[in-house]
């Protein structure tokens, strides 16, 4: 329910033109995404989420809201896909890259376009995994808070796997 009401919070603030408000400190990639992992497996005991980690995960960013968005990326992979889950943090310079990719049937290529946008839903039919139907609005505060980082977020989906990758700065610029 507090998930809920804020992720509505986020919609209503960031529909009105305002960026995402961040609180950057130093953070680990590397345990933020071992601790998202842990957390989604306490939710769903079945899930087989993976780790892999490579390079330096050092960063300056919004560890509460980076966490959000790996959580909310893996939850989706639990709920919308099928067979095991893997997440892959790779440092490489000056970016660090997060990718959360599942098996399953696949997004539909005409869905692609449009899947961060918000109140998004592919297929508002309970999965089979009969999880509750969420809003639609996951994607679109995990969009929000790759941009308030100067980052990015894409997704792919081809032969069964999806796969969302998001690339963020080290270092977020400042704006004053
Ligand atoms: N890992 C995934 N595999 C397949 N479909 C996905 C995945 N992640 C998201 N989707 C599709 O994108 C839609 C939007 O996701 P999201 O914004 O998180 O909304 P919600 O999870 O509340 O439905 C989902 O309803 C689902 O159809
Ligand atoms: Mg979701």
């Amino acid at each position: 329910m507090k998930r809920m009401i804020d992720d509505l919070l986020v919609f209503t603030r960031t529909r009105l033109g305002n960026a995402l408000p961040i609180e950057l400190a130093p953070q680990d990639m590397g345990r933020i995404c071992r601790d998202a992992a842990e957390e989604v497996r306490a939710a769903y005991p079945d899930a087989r989420i993976d780790v892999g980690l490579a390079g330096d995960l050092a960063g300056q960013w919004d560890g509460i809201r980076i966490a959000e968005m790996v959580v909310n990326l893996l939850i989706n992979a639990v709920q919308h896909g099928a067979g095991s889950i893997r997440v892959e943090a790779r440092g490489d310079g000056e970016q660090v890259t997060v990718a959360v990719s599942n098996e399953g049937n696949g997004i539909p290529r005409h869905a692609l376009p449009t899947l961060f946008d918000p109140l998004t839903r592919v297929n508002p039919s309970p999965s089979p995994r009969g999880t509750a139907a969420g809003m639609g609005l996951g994607l679109y505060i995990c969009r929000c808070i790759a941009h308030a980082h100067d980052g990015m977020i894409a997704v792919e989906s081809a032969e069964a796997i999806t796969t969302f990758t998001v690339c963020i700065p080290r270092q977020v610029r400042r704006r004053d």
